[in-house]
């Protein structure tokens, strides 16, 4: 098991009582701990460097721009609604806790761009496949996803119904 895996802890009943919420704050706190986990992330691109890691509000983007820095790729946020400020996509999704909305800019990305999805957690797949939605409605053509770590019980590799490697971390 690598070092930084240690660090994410489980905070049972966040945010709401049954749940128990895998918290990586301490992978990023720690220097040795947030670089190693970004290089796992990274070694299944760096052969063939997509031109944009795509990164989900709000922890896919902590993860998604650190990779795009380490690849040299263009960053792209998803975001939660009514934070865009120019023409957005929109798509609805259900959450392991409740429901929600993602969003994304309709001129982010040049039709064709291959991109990779990233978030830090793999749960039901319900944000993934909403981010994979909004990346295919603008062209793009979606090479995979990379998280941190996956929910296995969960299943929400099942809704990743792609052509496309889903590249998880940490089996959680
Ligand atoms: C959490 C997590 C993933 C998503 C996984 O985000 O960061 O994005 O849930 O769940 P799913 O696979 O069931 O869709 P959350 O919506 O809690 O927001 P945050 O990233 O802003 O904390
Ligand atoms: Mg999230």
């Amino acid at each position: 098991m690598p070092h930084w895996s240690s660090l994410i802890r489980d905070i049972p009943d966040f945010p709401k009582p049954g749940i128990v919420f895998k918290d990586i704050t301490p992978v990023l706190a720690d220097a040795r701990g947030f670089a190693d986990a970004i290089d796992a992330m990274a070694a299944p691109w760096r052969d063939a460097v997509p031109d944009a890691f795509i990164g989900i509000e709000s922890r896919g983007f902590i993860f998604a721009a650190a990779l795009a820095h380490a690849l040299g790729t263009g960053f792209v946020p998803v975001r939660k609604p009514g934070k865009l400020p120019a023409r957005t996509l929109a798509h609805d999704y259900a959450l392991e806790y409740g429901s929600d909305r993602l969003e994304m800019h309709a001129d982010a990305l040049p039709p064709g761009a291959r991109v990779v999805l990233v978030d830090d957690v793999l749960a039901t797949g319900g944000t993934l496949r909403a981010a994979l939605s909004l990346a295919r409605q603008q062209g793009a053509t979606v090479v995979g996803a990379a998280v941190l770590v996956e929910l296995p019980e969960l299943d929400g590799r099942a809704r990743w119904d792609v052509d496309a490697p889903l590249h998880v971390a940490l089996q959680g």
